[in-house]
């Protein structure tokens, strides 16, 4: 079965063809960065007249590059949330558009699912069950999977999310957006331990996250002018670190479970990769990635998660309906056929 999967629930505009006998046949991302960038941060409504602009022509590109027509789509699925409504809105209404006209199946996906389904997208996939570790710009979540639809959630962020800790941090310090990868970029210069930061809840005990007291420790230690800034950027940065591993490490104990996935922007941290990566090699635990192109928002983890859905069973949408969930807690999915 042939899937289209779109996706524009941000700053990217994603488009991909998952066939379930040949793979993944074709994908195009158009990233926004260059437009919002002048504004430090994302603007809701420029993000969605961008995504009118680009959706259709990359529909046509992405099918050309599969060789593929519209007529040999059988189903369609598309991000319906979480994510920016009116951005939401753009890949829906088309998905619902080409859907009637096809006369196919549409199929609304989580856009976390795709992120923590898109390791199974990589040459060495995981097995279920596993952990999944979402560290994206808008969660922070570990979640036990034991298969498609089957998330149990075992602790997430109670403020920021990782990487909006990493952007807004980065803001204060006057890099440039998107603040995440520029962060990493100062702190790889950087030597962590020259100045103090905390690691907020990292001994609480439970599964959950705070970043945004982090934010306030950098602005404190940038204002005394004593450290450098790519020093107090490396620190920040083993800072999230050193929590995000610890309570990785404590979902893995927790559950019994041997295999780990990364998923979302922050997972295509490479200090990040290097901690989980070494704490998995001491216990024989195995970290598994999505490819580094399909970290950030992607068509291709939707045309896949979609895909996965219709092979299991989920028969999906017919009615034409335009929803989309802004605001949508992961754990509330349903296994596909149910
Ligand atoms: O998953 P994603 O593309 O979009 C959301 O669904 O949020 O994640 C974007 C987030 C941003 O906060 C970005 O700054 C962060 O991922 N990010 C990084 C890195 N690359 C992207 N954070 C830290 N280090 C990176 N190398
Ligand atoms: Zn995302």
């Amino acid at each position: 079965m042939i899937v289209l999967g779109l996706e524009s629930s941000c700053d990217e505009t994603g488009v991909a063809v998952y066939d379930t006998q040949a793979g993944l046949r074709a994908h195009r991302v158009h990233s926004q960065i260059d437009l919002h960038a002048a504004y430090g941060g994302v603007v809701p409504e420029l993000a969605s007249r961008d995504h009118v602009r680009r959706l259709p022509a990359l529909v046509r590109q992405v099918l050309d590059d599969a060789g593929l027509a519209l007529a040999d789509l059988d189903g369609i699925a598309y991000t319906a949330g979480p994510g920016l409504a009116g951005a939401l809105l753009v890949a829906a209404g088309t998905a619902e558009a080409m859907a009637a006209a096809l006369g196919v199946p549409s199929l609304p996906i989580h856009h976390l699912e795709g992120h923590l389904l898109s390791p199974l997208l990589s040459a060495e996939p995981p097995a279920f069950p596993f952990v999944a570790l979402l560290v994206s710009g808008g969660h922070t979540q570990l979640m036990a999977v034991t298969g498609v639809g089957e998330y149990t959630l075992l602790g997430e962020s109670v403020d920021d999310a990782a990487g909006e800790a990493f952007d807004k941090t980065a803001k204060l310090m006057g890099l440039p957006y998107p603040g995440g990868p520029a962060l990493a970029a100062l702190a790889d210069k950087g030597v962590a331990g020259r100045v103090n930061l905390p690691r907020p809840m990292i001994h609480s005990g439970d599964l959950n996250f705070s970043f945004s007291g982090l934010k306030t420790a950098v602005m404190t230690a940038l204002r005394d002018g004593r450290h450098a800034s790519e020093d107090v950027a490396a620190e920040f940065q083993s800072a999230v670190i050193d929590v995000l591993s610890r309570k990785a490490r404590q979902a893995l104990k927790n559950t019994g479970m041997s295999r780990l996935v990364v998923a979302g922007g922050v997972g295509a941290n490479r200090a990040l990769r290097a901690a989980l990566d070494e704490m998995a090699r001491r216990r024989q635990w195995r970290v598994f990635y999505p490819e580094p192109e399909l970290c950030t928002d992607n068509g291709a983890m939707i045309a896949f998660a979609g895909a996965m859905r219709f092979a299991a069973g989920a028969s999906g949408q017919t009615d034409g309906a335009v929803t989309v969930k802004p605001r949508w807690p992961l754990d509330t999915l349903a296994a596909p056929a149910g």
